[in-house]
């Protein structure tokens, strides 16, 4: 078919928009709204989910956009389609940051990620805990290897031993311990949370409770600890800062993915590709795999934008976290330590699943396709 004529069918448009959605967005806020016109697919970024005070410039956002064109790219090759993908940049909330052009179905079938594609589905979040089996240097390896796709911006860091995960632990819990005690970075946090299956099922979008694999006690805890007042005054500091402890020390590998340039959209964008990239990678492994990322986003507030919401001491404290990471990877000075996340060996996966919303309510699909396949 010429490209002129080439339209994409209904049932690719809603095949291709959700399995992009599949991917992972903080808070599960799922960022995104697409916009389709016969034969272009254009990526925004949703104006009103993309507002937390984590979500610093919305960068959070412009990084799960980055997985989100990552699975549609994975997609289109496995539905045969030719096409140009194109970054266009962060103008405006009103622009498209991203663009699609498909041209033809293809004859032969070329498919550069078949495994990828097969992991779409199945690729979650696993913050249950584990035990510290380590996982095999050469599965490591291949994902420090996948971290370095698309010109080698991105780099793959870990850590294994106890010590060092002791201090890991010891460094997230100290950025938690910020979190719920910065009045609107607590309140946010608990926003998201969704404490029944009714509002799950009615929001479609935010963190379930159940995915986060707590025992009971915990849930009542939590529940305690989304009152501010409460949590600021009967919670002493350190067992907020312990928090992180028995899921960091019980991980196999604590990792960082790193950024070798200047963080600004595009980049954190092809970042978002990547960790998309490592994470399926990571499911057809069988790992676990779960961010850990209140610090970089912290970090990106402070160097790049400071005096925007913390205070003094809080964006000091911040900054010296920021170095503590660093040192504890034996990264350098120029590298930014952008996601925070540990994986396990398991053969334990969650029982629940994160909603997302229905692929209708963020595509506009500007013409008339045709409804076969
Ligand atoms: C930028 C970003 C930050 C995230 N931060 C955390 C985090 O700090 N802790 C956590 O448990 N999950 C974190 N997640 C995972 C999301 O909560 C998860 O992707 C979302 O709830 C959807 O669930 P799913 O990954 O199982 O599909 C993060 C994901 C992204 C993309």
């Amino acid at each position: 078919m010429e490209s002129e004529a080439f339209q994409l069918t209904k049932s690719e448009i809603e095949r291709l928009v959700t399995l992009g959605s599949l991917a992972p967005s903080g808070g599960n806020i799922q960022p995104w709204r697409v916009v389709v016109a016969s034969r272009t697919l254009e990526i925004y970024l949703d104006c009103v989910r993309s507002t937390s005070f984590i979500d610093v410039e919305r960068y959070a956002s412009i990084f799960s956009l980055g997985s989100f064109a990552e699975n549609v790219i994975i997609a289109s090759e496995a539905l045969g389609l030719v096409y140009d993908f194109r970054f266009i940049g962060y103008e405006s909330i009103d622009k498209p940051l991203a663009k699609f052009e498909y041209y033809r179905r293809s004859t032969v079938q070329v498919n550069n990620f078949p495994l990828l594609y097969n992991q779409i589905e199945k690729r979650i979040t696993n913050r249950k805990l584990f035990d510290g089996k380590i996982i095999e240097q050469d599965l490591i390896d291949n994902l420090k290897k996948v971290a370095t796709q698309l010109d080698g911006l991105c780099e793959l860091w870990t850590i294994s031993s106890e010590q060092d995960k002791k201090i890991a632990a010891q460094i997230l819990g100290k950025a938690d311990r910020i979190r719920m005690h910065h009045p609107k970075l607590h309140e946010q946090m608990f926003g998201e949370l969704r404490w029944n299956k009714q509002q799950v099922e009615q929001t479609q979008d935010g963190i379930d409770i159940d995915t986060l694999e707590l025992p009971t006690v915990a849930v009542k805890l939590l529940s305690i600890l989304r009152y501010y007042k409460v949590a600021r005054r009967f919670f002493p500091q350190k067992v907020i800062e312990s928090m992180p402890k028995s899921s960091v020390l019980g991980c196999s590998h604590f990792c960082c993915l790193s950024v070798k340039c200047e963080i600004n959209p595009e980049n954190l964008f092809i970042a978002g590709r990547i960790l998309q990239r490592l994470w399926l990678t990571a499911t057809e492994y069988n790992l676990a795999v779960q961010p850990w990322t209140v610090l970089p986003f912290f970090l990106i507030r402070t160097i790049l934008f400071p005096g925007s919401g913390f205070s003094e001491a809080e964006e000091h404290e911040v900054r010296e976290l920021g170095q503590k990471i660093k040192t504890l990877f034996g990264m350098p000075q120029d590298s930014f330590p952008l996601f925070l996340f540990r994986i396990s060996k398991t053969s334990d996966f969650p029982s629940v699943r994160s909603l997302r919303v229905p692929w209708e309510m963020f595509t506009e699909i500007k013409n008339q396709v045709e409804q076969c396949n």
